[in-house]
């Protein structure tokens, strides 16, 4: 049987530094989608790699008084070191300066020229060297590059145009035809718009310096960056039966070179059109640009140290954000996620289950759990990976409760227990393109399995020894955590920011999404101590007992006023249990009560949750 293909490229990136997680963003995801699709059975190619040549590599080169090829050999080693410590599996890392690239670049060009879409002219204008690009009057603010705010140089040299112009009608056409090509679709218009107000042909050579592939009908020209660039899509293949491309992820800052001018280029030498050009947001770095002069940029190595696991790095860029939309990266943020989500849902899931099963054992049965494929499927197509991922935690949600539900601990039921080892198997499965690792940690656990569409149909094998081992996550505690008011458990912060919305009147209903209050883990718990605290006279130190899973905790509340210790001990409350410890008078207090109160604080009443077993979610 001949397999479907599917071909999936990145941007390639330009190697003046060293890569930082804007660019593993894009990496990432890429890598996710091409691991979904081998999990479908397709034939996958995901292609990755460098942009070597350029005036910015050239010049940043000599700044640090390197050759550029010797400059940029020494940053490769750290992009491919960069996408191993992420986990990343591509087909083929393309460089620029590699032969083939250049042989195909040349040939590209000469077609091209042949076609008679390419002459000889003299360009006068406006070029940014941090953009690559040309420039007109109206484009500057203050004389300088609108987006890296630097003075534009003024070139005025001989150089070869590529009849842009000419291609106005069929690109118009090409958006009208295919819906799907400027993805998603509201990005659309905005390049549409533009191309209607008219296209000018493009400068596409260079005399002044040499970093790049020489016009192979003209040697002092050598050919600009973007018509090279581009190109590597076409060379990089290892079968040409693989043009052209699913799908190129990008950032929405270079849509206008994938959605324009490669089109363009493509038609001019006879070559099919990739099918979809997909153009995600961008994140910023504690609500500020990434920026390595102002200290804002995080590289591979920092972001896989915040949580010591690279899986963690991987599922926060995929779940942070819808895909499409910017994002904000922040520490908190991550480990927020890694330790309420990875650890707290996904790793409890497997620990408890397997742990049981160790005592227990599984006795086969057909199984109620059931996760639904094709809905997370449909998702992954649209490349709505965040949405996939919502499902399938919601799935891991379902089972947690199905846990405390039937309660195997005191039924020792074995058919429960097939049933969860079943659906950890199928969450390991589906989880795998996001967390690689973590999956093939899971499957160790169950005796190994493999990860295609078929293995979740494949029943459990009972013979298999299940092991409990290690945690799949390690807990990270925060150590400065933000203040939390006490009485609406919403971060200041975040409340600042409803108000000034609310002051322009752009929000007025629906401040906290159902995905805001989804991150709360309410928890049924019993109060087992209550001591006083040195100094305080609201607080009391209270010991909590929440279920086997999450334990004893211990929290400060201002409750002293409300109720003697003998009212409290012995009592059932609902128990705030993933906010971030903060230390109230010397103690720790890891988490908030859940209380009703009077406007003026005179009458406080803790909820009762009633005989629900500790640990118990609430929601
Ligand atoms: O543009 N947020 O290379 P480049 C999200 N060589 N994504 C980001 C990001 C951020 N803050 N910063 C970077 C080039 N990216 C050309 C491409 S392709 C034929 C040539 C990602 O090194 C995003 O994918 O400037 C963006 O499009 C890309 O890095 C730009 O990388
Ligand atoms: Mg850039």
């Amino acid at each position: 049987m001949v397999k479907e293909k599917f071909y999936v490229t990145t941007p390639i990136y330009y190697p003046n530094d060293i890569p930082h997680i804007g660019h593993a963003y894009t990496t990432v995801i890429a890598d996710v989608v091409a691991r979904w699709n081998k999990l479908l059975g397709k034939d996958v190619y995901f292609l990755t790699g460098t942009d070597d040549h350029g005036k910015k590599i050239a010049d940043t080169a000599e700044a640090a008084g390197k050759s550029p090829m010797e400059f940029v050999d020494d940053l490769i080693p750290k992009f491919k070191d960069a996408w191993s410590k992420m986990g990343i599996e591509y087909d083929r890392f393309i460089r620029t300066t590699d032969k083939d690239h250049e042989k195909n670049v040349q040939s590209m060009l000469q077609k091209s020229y042949d076609n008679g879409d390419i002459y000889l002219g003299e360009y006068e204008g406006l070029y940014c060297i941090g953009c690559e690009q040309y420039y007109t009057e109206k484009d500057l603010e203050d004389g300088c590059c609108p987006i890296h705010k630097k003075p534009v140089e003024k070139v005025k040299e001989e150089t070869y145009f590529f009849r842009l112009s000419k291609y106005q009608d069929k690109l118009l056409e090409l958006y009208e035809k295919n819906l799907e090509f400027i993805s998603p679709p509201r990005r659309r218009q905005e390049i549409i718009n533009r191309v209607k107000e008219g296209l000018r042909d493009l400068s596409i050579s260079r005399t002044s310096f040499d970093w790049g592939v020489k016009l192979p009908f003209d040697k002092k020209h050598v050919c600009y960056v973007w018509f090279d660039a581009l190109f590597n899509y076409v060379s990089g293949v290892d079968d040409k039966s693989r043009w052209p491309a699913d799908i190129h992820l990008i950032g929405k800052d270079i849509i206008w070179f994938h959605t324009v001018y490669w089109p363009a280029f493509l038609m001019s030498v006879g070559e099919e059109l990739p099918k979809k050009v997909f153009a995600h947001g961008w994140w910023t770095f504690d609500n500020e640009k990434i920026s390595k002069s102002v200290g804002k940029v995080i590289n591979i190595d920092e972001l896989v140290a915040i949580t010591g696991n690279k899986d963690s790095a991987r599922y926060f860029l995929c779940r942070a954000t819808p895909f499409g939309d910017d994002g904000d990266f922040s520490e908190s943020a991550l480990v927020d996620r890694h330790n309420g989500e990875l650890l707290n849902k996904l790793g409890n899931l497997v620990s408890r289950t397997t742990g049981l099963i160790e005592k227990y054992g599984v006795e086969k049965c057909e199984s109620g759990l059931v996760v639904n494929f094709d809905s997370i499927n449909s998702l992954m197509q649209n490349l709505e990976i965040d949405k996939a991922l919502n499902e399938i935690f919601a799935f891991i949600d379902l089972c947690n409760e199905y846990i405390q539900e039937k309660k195997p601990w005191a039924t020792q039921d074995k058919k429960v227990l097939y049933e969860l080892a079943d659906a950890i198997k199928n969450i390991a499965i589906l989880l795998y393109p996001f967390i690689p690792s973590t999956s093939e940690k899971i499957a160790d656990k169950f005796g190994g399995f493999k990860f295609t569409k078929e293995g979740l149909n494949l029943p459990f094998d009972v013979n298999i020894e299940i092991k409990k081992g290690e945690g799949l996550f390690v807990r990270i505690e925060q150590e400065e955590p933000e203040a939390i008011s006490q009485k609406s458990g919403i971060k200041k912060k975040d409340k600042k920011v409803n108000k000034e919305k609310k002051a322009e009147g752009v929000m007025t209903l629906g401040e906290v999404t159902f995905e805001d209050f989804a991150k709360l883990d309410l928890r049924v718990a019993e109060i087992k101590e209550v001591e006083e605290i040195e100094d305080a006279d609201k607080l009391y130190k209270i010991s909590l007992d929440v279920g086997e899973n999450i334990g004893a905790r211990t929290v400060c509340a201002g409750i002293k006023k409300y109720y003697s210790k003998e009212d409290l001990i012995g009592r059932k409350i609902v128990y705030f249990a993933n906010l971030k410890p903060r230390k109230m008078k010397g103690v720790v207090s890891e988490g908030m009560l859940f209380a009703a109160s009077t406007e003026d604080d005179s009458q406080v009443s803790l909820i009762n949750p009633g005989e629900i077993a500790n640990g118990s979610q609430v929601s």
